[in-house]
């Protein structure tokens, strides 16, 4: 069975989880334009990385990067127009893009200004990451997700079809359990980026958490974590699934 590579960063309290994700993806963020002048990055959706984006949008977090040399992707986006407040770019605009003053040519929306059919908006994402990517593999310097309680992550839901692509890099995903499509990227480029952050907080991933080196477990996420590193960072109640302040045992604060 392939081993598991998780890299924790575990600290007791959300806020403090939160500080240590971004003091680390500033870092990782910094580190690939002092080496490549360049870095291209994937954002994650849902509620739990607003609060990321906050923080990396004003000092001290904000000014360890030169953000010009960033390019904004994103790891996933719902099935609305950009202006919806389910989109996960109107998300990362309102948290991160307006704050920081991000050039609009240095996002990449996977949701077009008007939205197209879902399948046009892959095949142009795919194009997109091919414009940098011609003939491998897109490489990201740094891929930060979140986790469902099912144990998915960006749109790769349990039991759906992007699951076992290989040869495209973004894709219309059909979530049955959700009366929903999606647009995601595939296994292959969470696999190929030279960093994958998954920040995770709260007692109800817990179970999901815990569940990750479980030999038998075939989340898409327990997939992802048992055929790569990738970097943890988490709060007391996903580790241990207990309300923060709770009586816990000694716990070790994050590195
Ligand atoms: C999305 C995300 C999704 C998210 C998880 C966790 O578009 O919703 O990409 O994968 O990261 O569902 O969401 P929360 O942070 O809201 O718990």
């Amino acid at each position: 069975m392939p081993h598991t590579q998780i890299e924790l960063h575990a600290y007791p309290t959300t806020s403090q989880t939160l500080a240590g994700c971004a003091a680390f993806m500033a870092t990782k963020i910094a580190q690939a334009i002092a080496q490549r002048g360049i870095a291209r990055i994937t954002l994650a959706g849902g509620g739990t990385p607003k609060a990321l984006y906050d923080l990396l949008a004003r000092p001290p977090h904000a000014d360890l990067v030169n953000w010009a040399q960033v390019e904004f992707y994103f790891g996933d986006e719902r099935a609305v127009p950009q202006t919806h407040p389910d989109s996960n770019f109107a998300s990362a605009q309102t948290h991160l893009f307006t704050p920081l003053g991000i050039a609009p040519a240095q996002i990449f929306p996977m949701i077009s200004a008007p939205m197209q059919p879902l399948q046009l908006e892959a095949a142009r994402y795919q194009n997109q990451l091919e414009r940098w990517s011609p003939s491998a593999v897109p490489v990201f310097d740094f891929i930060l997700n979140g986790m469902g309680d099912d144990g998915h992550f960006a749109s790769l839901f349990p039991d759906t079809m992007a699951l076992a692509i290989q040869d495209r890099w973004a894709v219309a995903n059909p979530v049955p359990q959700h009366h929903t499509e999606r647009l995601t990227l595939t296994y292959p480029v969470f696999e190929a980026a030279r960093t994958v952050c998954f920040l995770v907080t709260g007692a109800a991933k817990h179970p999901a958490f815990s569940a990750l080196t479980h030999t038998n477990n075939l989340s898409p996420t327990a997939h992802l974590v048992q055929n790569r590193r990738t970097d943890w960072f988490v709060d007391e109640a996903c580790r241990n699934g207990l309300a923060q302040g709770q009586n816990t045992p000694a716990f070790k604060e994050g590195t």
